[in-house]
């Protein structure tokens, strides 16, 4: 695992707003997997300003509510048409995200796997974590070899995400996500954290044990994963000083 760790939040999104730019100019129809939530919405602004070529780009995203037609407001499918998908000029059939009226959602989540695959995979995973570790909305004790279906989420999640939808009775008890087996397949996972809120997890994630009591430990097993944090989501790190030193002192060839 990479850990970047720069001042500010803005200063992070700067460097991964890079490295999806690079991605997207060295291979124009790269396969991208995008995330939904607070964090991510600065790396899409960076992104749309940056104006690059999104014709033959494919997306997948890593999860909706199950019960949200697509054009609920909180869907997942309006967040990233409002952020992203409109300002940019993607294909409106290269974009994917689970559908959460699914009548029949094994069938539909057997599907998705195979739109992955047949895609040819996905290039990059970007990726944000829950207080209590999720990634997608794999939940605390999800199998680290799962695929796309069905979750219920914790009470922890839906308290978190009840800032939008205005209260927590409205958040969805159940979503559709990508398994940790799925995000574990990808070929390049980065993972966004900011702010205080995230540092326990984050610590637990990249130093602590694997596990599935902390999903996002699991990345400890994929092969490429960088992590951009602020000051205080690095915070619980007990490596941070190495990490800062490693960065600062990358090879021109590796640099971002
Ligand atoms: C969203 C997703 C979730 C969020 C996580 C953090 O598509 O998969 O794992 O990344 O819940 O959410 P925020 O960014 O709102 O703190």
């Amino acid at each position: 695992m990479e850990i970047i760790i720069q001042p500010t939040a803005a200063a992070a999104n700067r460097v991964a707003a890079r490295l999806f730019a690079n991605v997207i100019r060295q291979k124009p129809s790269a396969v991208l997997g995008m995330a939904t939530g607070g964090t991510p919405l600065a790396l899409y602004r960076e992104l749309v300003a940056l104006q690059l070529d999104w014709r033959k780009i494919t997306t997948f995203n890593l999860d909706e509510y199950v019960g949200l037609a697509p054009a609920h407001s909180q869907s997942y499918h309006s967040f990233m048409w409002e952020n992203l998908f409109r300002h940019v000029n993607i294909a409106r059939k290269n974009v994917h995200l689970p559908d959460g009226r699914a009548k029949d959602i094994p069938k539909f989540c057997a599907k998705y796997e195979r739109q992955i695959r047949a895609a040819g995979g996905i290039d990059l995973q970007l990726l944000g974590i829950g207080t209590e570790g999720h990634i997608g909305f794999n939940e605390p004790t999800s199998s680290l070899a799962s695929r796309t279906r069905i979750k219920t989420l914790t009470p922890q999640t839906r308290k978190d995400n009840a800032r939008f939808f205005g209260s927590e009775e409205q958040v969805p008890h159940h979503c559709i996500t990508m398994g940790i087996g799925t995000i574990l397949d990808t070929r390049h996972c980065v993972l966004l954290a900011f702010g205080s809120n995230k540092a326990r997890a984050i610590a637990a994630a990249v130093e602590g044990p694997v596990t599935s009591m902390n999903p996002a430990s699991a990345l400890q097993l994929h092969p490429k994963t960088t992590v951009f944090l602020d000051e205080a989501a690095a915070a619980e790190l007990k490596l941070q000083d190495y990490y800062r030193w490693v960065y600062d002192h990358k090879p021109d060839w590796q640099k971002i």
